[in-house]
């Protein structure tokens, strides 16, 4: 009886609820897939800062602009600057990879640099919205910089010039005996050039990119959803006046 309440506990509840692990609170990121607005400065920012490393191997670049609305010459002037990792012209209708190689991510980063195509679903929006505005400042990593829902993050702050740079203020806890050395706060060092509303919305947008990126059908299938359910209800009542007819001459 157990082992069936966990497995139906598990079928509610969604594995990025239990992935994030204990003591990381995560914040509620504002995701709205049908606000082709947001997802469009969401693709600019995911151009701008995060593909130069990132790749995102399982979206076409022509596909943003047809779900999105932009033209192909948009996308093209966003995203394709660089010859694609087989030193060819990059085409738009191109997957949308990134010519760093492995080993210079392992030289550069100390790791591989993940690619992002489906990091929303396997991290989930909340975890991204948090993991971006939770960096700190911390001399005693490589970048200088390390981050409170990903500790030791190998990768640097690369929206520090919007976030600003924050310094932790630690506090001491008793942990049974022990005294741990916990942050309580963070304080601005260096100010961003947004404020902190502005740097939340900016990396809602981004965050909202990744999540289409992560699905492109979501709003097609959701849409269909709901024919799929008017079909049904209509059905309904088809179905029930045969199953009436069938059974009038067992009564
Ligand atoms: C200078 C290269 C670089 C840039 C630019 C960069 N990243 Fe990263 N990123 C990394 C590296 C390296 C890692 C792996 C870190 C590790 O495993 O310690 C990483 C890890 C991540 C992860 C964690 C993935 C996972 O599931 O473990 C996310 C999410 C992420 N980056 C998002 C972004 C976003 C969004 C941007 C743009 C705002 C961005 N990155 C820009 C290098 C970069």
């Amino acid at each position: 009886m157990k082992k069936q309440f966990l497995i139906l506990l598990l079928a509610i509840f969604p594995a990025t609820l239990f992935a994030a692990g204990a003591g990381v609170h995560l914040d509620k990121a504002k995701i709205d897939i049908y606000d082709k607005e947001s997802i469009k400065r969401g693709a600019k920012t995911f151009a701008d800062y995060c593909f130069s490393c990132h790749s995102a191997k399982f979206m076409r670049f022509n596909r943003i602009a047809k779900d999105t609305g932009m033209s192909e010459e948009e996308v093209r002037e966003m995203f394709i600057f660089t010859r694609n990792n087989k030193g060819k012209e990059t085409k738009i209708g191109d997957l949308m990879t990134v010519s760093m190689t492995e080993d210079y991510a392992k030289s550069a980063f100390g790791g591989a640099v993940p690619d992002l195509s489906l990091t929303a679903r396997s991290r989930g929006a909340d975890w991204l919205y948090t993991y971006l505005r939770t960096f700190y400042a911390d001399p005693t990593r490589p970048t200088g910089m390390n981050n409170q829902t990903f500790a030791d993050v190998g990768m640097p702050h690369v929206l520090w010039a919007q976030q600003g740079i924050r310094k932790p203020v630690y506090e001491t806890e008793d942990h049974d005996g022990v005294e741990v050395k916990v942050i309580k706060s963070f304080e601005m060092a260096q100010a961003g050039s947004m404020t902190e509303e502005e740097y939340n919305a900016f990396v809602a947008d981004l965050v909202n990119f990744m999540v289409y990126v992560a699905e492109p059908v979501q709003t097609e299938r959701r849409d269909l959803g709901v024919y799929v359910l008017i079909f049904l209800a209509i059905f309904f009542v088809f179905a029930y006046l045969l199953k009436k007819e069938y059974w009038k001459d067992v009564h």
